[in-house]
């Protein structure tokens, strides 16, 4: 049985999970769910210049009118609980320079009492895929790069939220899979650091670093096919379904309660169907609420993380053999 709220309808239902239309204030401002929520993932709208059709907020305004959602979030997380907010960078207007919204923002987060929180990591999503922009700055007058990395604040309401590492360990690394093969010499590294003989012992797998590199190139999936076919606009504005697994196998067990309140066309409440997580999805759009139905009819991004690890593990072991092939000549 799905999470319900007491004062609220959802909007659809699936075994796991309810998607809300509203706004998020609101619905999640219900007394059942206090100090119930083990992750609070999203990507809230951004301070962009260019607008998008969901009302994005202007930089300046952007934190004051965050804090008004924080303090909700803040009251409906367990102890242990997570924030997870995926938020990008933005231009000053008609300036090559930066705006630090993002940055004022997570001071303010973690600064206020009431919804004071830690800043337990922060991450950097990497979109290899990210097109040059602004066109001004980076492709006429060539005086910057693009720019291809969001900043993903993790914060927790203690400094010891719920989290494991063993949950989202990486395949090792060419040098990685030749070192342990030939084995490896303890010694002091020149950065002074002592590398004991336990480094060449196989674990598990890799222990991933705090920048993520996901392409988001999602164009042929049954979301987008679906949409198409019956005239919705597909969000314009989605993450990659790998930046929500990554947050939701590392902070959360099977049977948690996960909550997206920018849902937009619901990634997360996807992702966590597949990954046997409870959720509750809102969005204050009705269309984009109207095409993430579509993605329960059927499970089809699969599990990104399994898929590659195991690709990249047979790969890198692949190059390992051929090279002692090679040298044994
Ligand atoms: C960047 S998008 C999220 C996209 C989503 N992560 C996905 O992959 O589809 C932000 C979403 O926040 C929604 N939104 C804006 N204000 C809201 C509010 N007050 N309550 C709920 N949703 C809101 C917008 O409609 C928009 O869909």
């Amino acid at each position: 049985m799905s999470y319900r709220l007491s004062a609220h309808e959802p909007y659809y239902q699936t075994p796991r999970g309810a998607a809300y239309l509203g706004d998020s204030r609101i619905v999640l401002s219900d007394d059942k769910l206090v100090g119930q929520v083990d992750l609070m993932v999203t990507s809230p709208p951004f301070a962009l210049r260019r607008k998008k059709d969901y009302g994005n907020v202007e930089a300046a305004e952007y934190v004051a009118w965050f804090l008004g959602f924080a303090r909700v979030f803040h009251r409906i997380l367990k102890p242990s609980g997570s924030l997870v907010i995926d938020i990008g960078g933005s231009w000053n207007l008609g300036m090559p320079t930066r705006s630090l919204y993002q940055y004022e923002l997570l001071i303010e987060l973690c600064r206020i009492p009431g919804y004071k929180f830690h800043l337990a990591q922060e991450f950097f999503w990497y979109n290899p895929s990210k097109l040059p922009s602004p066109a001004e700055w980076v492709t006429v007058r060539r005086e910057r790069v693009k720019d291809a990395v969001d900043c993903v604040w993790w914060l927790s309401k203690n400094p010891h939220p719920k989290a494991t590492n063993r949950n989202v360990l990486r395949p090792y690394s060419e040098s990685m899979e030749t070192l342990l093969a030939n084995g490896y010499k303890a010694k002091l590294r020149p950065s002074g650091h002592q590398i004991s003989a336990k480094f060449s012992k196989r674990n598990e797998g890799a222990i991933p670093p705090n920048l993520l590199q996901i392409a988001n190139t999602e164009s042929n999936s049954w979301y987008l096919r679906a949409c198409r076919d019956t005239g919705l606009k597909p969000h314009p504005a989605r993450f990659p379904a790998g930046l929500p697994e990554f947050f939701i196998k590392m902070l959360t067990d099977e049977g948690d309660l996960v909550v997206d309140p920018f849902a937009g066309s619901n990634v997360t409440g996807e992702v966590c169907e597949r990954l046997n997580r409870q959720w509750i999805a809102v969005d204050s759009v009705q269309e984009y609420l109207d095409g993430s139905r579509f993605r329960f009819r059927e499970q089809i991004i699969g599990n990104w993380l399994v898929r590659e690890i195991k690709a990249r593990t047979k790969k890198a072991r692949s190059v390992v053999a051929k090279r002692r092939k090679i040298k044994k000549g």
